[in-house]
């Protein structure tokens, strides 16, 4: 939710916040901006819509120093004037930031009527309008942006700048902000792909730290001064997996690098001939004082913990998946004893961090299941587990998905096998096998092109319908979530037993039902027999099941998937849904990674 980005120490700053810019996008696309320092004033170049638009605007200039922005609107919409960077009034300081501030409107009505003249309608506009009261005051630039800092209530990274200075100044607080570290220049950045083109090694800011970066030196230091370190990391993504390479989209891409993507997250964890999944960030007997367990996310990974904690109630354990932001008013089930999983890929949404802090408070173990080396979820969490997906760029999110549910299969079967009450499997070395082979069916799955020619042959419905039980229940909720998401069609996903409960009203023969099935017999029948309610009405059936299934006798259309472990069927399944979803935005059109009014990472609650 916004990108913000700094770069010092090389001629060609301006090209690499551009870059920057491009590769933050998926944070936030209603505006874009840049500043720079010239020694008589800052220059700042913005423009509403995307970086393409501020790339034409923005002339080819060298600077040392600068620092830019790719906006999510919160306050005010997305024009020209509520772009970022924003400065003061004599312009001579420039701010980007990421998050909210809470205050600011009580701060812009007395800086008004100090006359300070705004103009945007930004809650941001008031950082370098408070900075600038400070220089006026006579204070040096790093006193005067610390000042503004202990003034400001609310989430925040902030990147400054201010003419003659020689610096960019930034902080954090609530709000990713990372380091670049190069031999010639320093960057700073919402995330690394910013500037992974250029370096891999980078340092995590902490809230409350502050950066000093000068070419050639960088200070970090707390709000009073006081100097902090932090470990320079080496991140192991390759830059080439954060471009589109031959595909269309990068959503396209990221469906198709999910068996690579999940071999990553299974190695060494599977261990076959022992008959056991090994987690080393959990030993045996890690979890044997747990009672209960809340699977805490939204969206996508929301879909993904539901996925998760079947198998953990199937297992005898009390476990229950909340939304992220309903979690607050479920603080006195929680205690000491209770296991809290956050799931988020970004591990920075604002939602899913307030609900793991409100565990913590209470006391609970926090584990969080995330894809982002060092985000906040990871760093807050009493452990982290990787879920080691790589880099998804495209709003949609499909291939962490894939990888969410296999971590969080695994980590059941950690949990279980630490609980003496928790029902052994009975089926576990074809489990093993089972999750081994998945990568396989997964490009088995890809090798297909039906889902090409049913998002063809459906584009003219009125609305879609998706459902199943028990994991198909989450794989429906999440096949109509990517659909709406990227197509803006009408799409939503029931468990198959409510559509008898007020749904079928609205069945017709233009709102096609796809049937998710899971391989367990009477979970099975139940769901066709419900898919056949809706057929009776009109309603055509796309049954989602390997070749031979019962279903098919009675099914108008096939989208076929290898035959597997019923734990990981609903996987399967769910990459058919991914891929007609897709499809059907192409074929309309949709700008399918960017999708309007979304961002990747939604650091606001
Ligand atoms: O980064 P997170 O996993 O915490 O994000 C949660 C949701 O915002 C996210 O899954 C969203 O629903 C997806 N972009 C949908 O495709």
């Amino acid at each position: 939710m916004c990108g913000i980005i700094g770069c010092v120490g090389v001629r060609d700053s301006m090209g690499r916040l551009i870059t920057g810019l491009e590769n933050l996008e998926y944070r936030g696309y209603d505006s874009a901006g840049v500043a720079i320092q010239n020694g008589k004033g800052v220059e700042v170049y913005k423009r509403s819509g995307r970086v393409d638009e501020l790339k034409k605007a923005t002339p080819d200039k060298h600077a040392e120093i600068g620092i830019g922005h790719t906006r999510w609107s919160t306050h005010g919409p997305p024009t020209d004037d509520n772009a970022h960077p924003h400065t003061s009034t004599k312009e001579d300081v420039a701010v980007v930031h990421n998050g909210i501030i809470e205050n600011y409107s009580d701060l812009r009505h007395k800086l008004e009527a100090k006359g300070h003249e705004f103009t945007s309608d930004t809650d941001t506009e008031v950082i370098p309008h408070l900075v600038q009261d400070f220089l006026d005051e006579g204070k040096d630039p790093e006193t005067a942006f610390r000042e503004t800092i202990k003034m400001l209530e609310g989430s925040y990274a902030i990147g400054c700048i201010v003419d003659n200075h020689g610096a960019v100044m930034a902080t954090r607080q609530g709000s990713p902000l990372v380091l670049g570290v190069d031999d010639d220049a320093f960057y700073l950045a919402s995330d690394v792909p910013a500037f992974l083109d250029y370096t891999d090694r980078v340092m995590y800011l902490e809230d409350g730290d502050v950066a000093i970066i000068r070419k050639g030196d960088l200070q970090l230091s707390d709000i009073e001064g006081v100097t902090v370190d932090r470990d320079v990391e080496t991140v192991d993504w390759d830059p080439s997996e954060t471009g589109k390479g031959s595909y269309d989209h990068y959503m396209l891409k990221e469906i198709n690098t999910q068996p690579t993507a999940l071999s990553n997250t299974i190695q060494g964890r599977a261990d076959v001939e022992n008959g056991q999944v090994n987690l080393e960030e959990f030993p045996p007997g890690t979890f044997e004082d747990i009672d209960s367990i809340h699977l805490v996310a939204c969206g996508t990974s929301y879909h993904a913990a539901m996925y998760g904690s079947n198998m953990l109630s199937e297992g005898g354990v009390a476990t229950t998946a909340f939304r992220a932001s309903e979690y607050e008013l479920h603080t006195n089930t929680i205690d000491e004893n209770t296991l809290v999983i956050a799931v988020t890929q970004s591990g920075e949404t604002a939602d899913t961090l307030g609900a793991m802090r409100t565990a913590k408070e209470k006391g609970a173990e926090v584990v969080a299941v995330t894809n982002v080396v060092g985000s906040t979820a990871a760093r807050e969490a009493d452990q982290p587990l990787y879920i080691r997906a790589g880099p998804e760029i495209g709003v949609a999110a499909t291939k962490t998905f894939s990888s969410q549910v296999v971590s969080l299969t695994m980590l059941s079967q950690r949990i279980l096998d630490d609980l003496e009450r928790g029902t052994p499997r009975g089926d576990m070395p074809e489990f093993l096998e089972s999750l081994q082979r998945l990568p396989d069916d997964i490009e088995r799955v890809l090798e297909h092109d039906d889902a090409k020619n049913i998002a063809r042959r459906y584009s003219d419905a009125k609305s879609y319908f998706f459902i199943g039980r028990g994991t198909a229940n989450a794989v429906a909720l999440e096949g109509a979530l990517k659909f709406k998401e990227i197509t803006y069609e009408h799409a939503e996903g029931f468990a198959a037993g409510e559509l008898k409960h007020g749904p079928l009203a609205l069945i017709t023969d233009r709102t096609p039902v796809f049937a998710v099935f899971t391989g367990d017999e009477e979970q099975d029948k139940k769901t066709l027999t419900n898919a056949q309610e809706a057929q009776t009405r009109g309603a055509p059936i796309i049954a989602i099941a390997p070749k031979d299934h019962p279903s098919l006798e009675f099914a108008d259309e096939h989208l076929e998937v290898p035959s597997t472990n019923s734990a990981w069927a609903g996987l399967l399944a769910n990459v058919q849904l991914q891929l007609v979803s897709y499809y059907a935005a192409d074929q309309l059109s949709r700008p399918i990674d960017k999708p309007r009014n979304l961002a990747k990472s939604v650091t606001v609650e």
